[in-house]
């Protein structure tokens, strides 16, 4: 058998092997951090995320191949000059021989050559892949606790001094949400709003309006996230209108990824009951945006 890796572009077919191999690395490191690793799941179901980034991002789709079994994958994104590393996962029994660091090198050429000059991630606690990230110019800039609780402490929380409004796709919301997010968080991603209303099917909550939109979030009865708000007040008035919505189709728990320079949710938040479940690692060539008024929606798409 050939021991040797081929490096290719992901392809649609290849994506239940990646989500297995995220599956196997995923439990692989619960493991050695003394986590049960029956609690992470393990399915080949290629998660809406991978397939968006595989499909809205072409060359920035990797998986490395041996003797014709994916042994591991990289998915990044452009969004104006920030490329962004989303996955980068390699099977366990193919780790510690330069797969990973290969893997990172083919994605972040892909976004440099299409323009991008700033480069991130969410790191995993994974030391191996801190240590690449910061060989590839990626230094630690703060956590991203990934909070759990009590839908029903935002309760708690001020209500929005505007009129809440469920933002439309409309050409006039759009520009609106865009115009927020380059101040926010740094760059337009006018396609992400997209997937998340359309794909993700993500309700969402807006206070103010197209014409002066003081901050919006996307929320599901598991999760809130993205939050993008003008000053990091209107956030917890964010947080209270969706944990308004919340209640009426019966949510219990809700997480959110809140980044650790984010005082007024991480804050309330804790305050109000919420666990830290865990806690990774936003690196970056430099820092980017106000995240100190915004709330991730997780590691992948940030
Ligand atoms: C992160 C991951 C993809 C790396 O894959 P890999 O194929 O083992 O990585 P590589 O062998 O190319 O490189 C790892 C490097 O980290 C280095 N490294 C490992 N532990 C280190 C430490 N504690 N300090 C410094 N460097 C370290 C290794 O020495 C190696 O560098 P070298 O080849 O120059 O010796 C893999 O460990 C993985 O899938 N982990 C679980 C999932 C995960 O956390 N992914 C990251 C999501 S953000």
């Amino acid at each position: 058998m050939s021991t040797e890796i081929e490096y290719r572009a992901a392809r649609e077919e290849d994506l239940p092997a990646m989500r297995m191999v995220q599956g196997l690395a995923v439990r692989d490191l619960a493991a050695r951090q003394g986590i049960d690793p029956a609690t992470i799941p393990l399915d080949d179901q290629p998660t809406p995320p991978m397939r968006y980034l595989l499909r809205s991002g072409p060359g920035l789709s990797w998986v490395a191949v041996r003797a014709g079994r994916i042994a591991g994958f990289s998915q990044g994104f452009v969004r104006g000059g920030l490329w962004f590393l989303s996955n980068l996962f390699v099977d366990p029994q193919d780790q510690h021989g330069g797969t990973g660091a290969m893997l990172l090198q083919k994605c972040l050429r892909a976004g440099l050559r299409r323009g991008a000059r700033i480069r991130a991630v969410a790191s995993s606690p994974e030391l191996a892949a801190q240590a690449l990230y910061a060989r590839a110019g990626m230094v630690p800039r703060f956590p991203l606790f990934v909070l759990s609780g009590p839908a029903e402490a935002l309760r708690a929380l001020p209500p929005p001094r505007a009129s809440t409004v469920e933002p439309a796709l409309s050409g006039e919301w759009i520009e609106a949400l865009g115009a927020l997010d380059e101040y926010v968080w740094g760059m337009r991603r006018d396609r992400d709003h997209r997937f998340a209303r359309r794909e993700l099917k993500l309700a969402a909550v807006a206070i103010g309006s197209a014409q002066d939109l003081a901050g919006y979030a996307y929320y599901c009865p598991e999760q809130i996230g993205p939050l993008c708000a003008r000053t990091p007040r209107v956030q917890l008035q964010l947080l209270r209108a969706a944990g308004d919505a919340l209640a009426h189709c019966g949510a219990t728990r809700v997480r959110l990824t809140v980044p650790g320079l984010n005082a007024a949710v991480l804050i309330a938040l804790l305050n109000g009951g919420f666990r830290i479940a865990f806690s990774n690692l936003f690196m970056a060539s430099r820092l980017i945006g106000r995240f100190d008024r915004y709330v991730p929606s997780g590691g992948t798409l940030l």
